[in-house]
């Protein structure tokens, strides 16, 4: 027990597969918390990048290379929460998470992709190829929310 409070403080600083280990010994509350956290972080990232890459804030390099960082991390903390059973009170993901889990991977799959793609484009230091790209990025968000999360 003890074990899972000192990890829920630290989700994003460990990789998804040790974290899938331990969300296992949670409470099915908390491990939607967790998910539910770790896309907060995620949206919160993504939302600090979009300045950059609209131009608000001045590009800094070693930044928005961090932010897709943190994406990459939270997501990855995000989808390995998703463990059976735990589609219980406080969640708001669908039944279909269950129900269509080939559907749902290739709805994670698919937001990898761009991510990377993102990854890719920010690293290279392509401004205007990052807006496209961010704009990817936040169609495979909306797209895996309108059949696996409640609206
Ligand atoms: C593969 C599917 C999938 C993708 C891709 C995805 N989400 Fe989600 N998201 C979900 C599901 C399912 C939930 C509901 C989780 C729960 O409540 O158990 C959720 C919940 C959320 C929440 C609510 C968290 C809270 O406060 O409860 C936010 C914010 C969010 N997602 C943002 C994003 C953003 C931003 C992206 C893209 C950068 C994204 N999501 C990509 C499936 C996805």
């Amino acid at each position: 027990m003890l074990k899972a409070s000192m990890f829920a403080v630290l989700p994003l600083f460990v990789s998804g597969a040790a974290l899938a280990t331990d969300l296992s010994a949670m409470e099915p509350e908390r491990v939607v918390e967790v998910r539910q956290e770790a896309f907060k972080a995620l949206k919160s990232s993504a939302g600090e990048l979009r300045l950059y890459v609209l131009g608000k804030k001045d590009w800094q390099q070693q930044e928005v290379d961090s932010l897709t960082g943190q994406m990459q991390r939270a997501s990855e903390e995000a989808f390995a929460a998703f463990l059976p059973g735990t589609l219980v009170y406080p969640t708001e993901a669908t039944a279909a998470v269950e129900q269509e889990p080939e559907r749902f991977k290739q709805a994670q799959a698919n937001f990898q992709k761009q991510l990377s793609h993102l990854q890719q484009v920010v690293s290279s230091g392509d401004q205007q190829a990052a807006e496209q790209a961010l704009g990817q990025l936040n169609r495979s968000c909306k797209s895996c929310h309108n059949g696996f999360k409640q609206p």
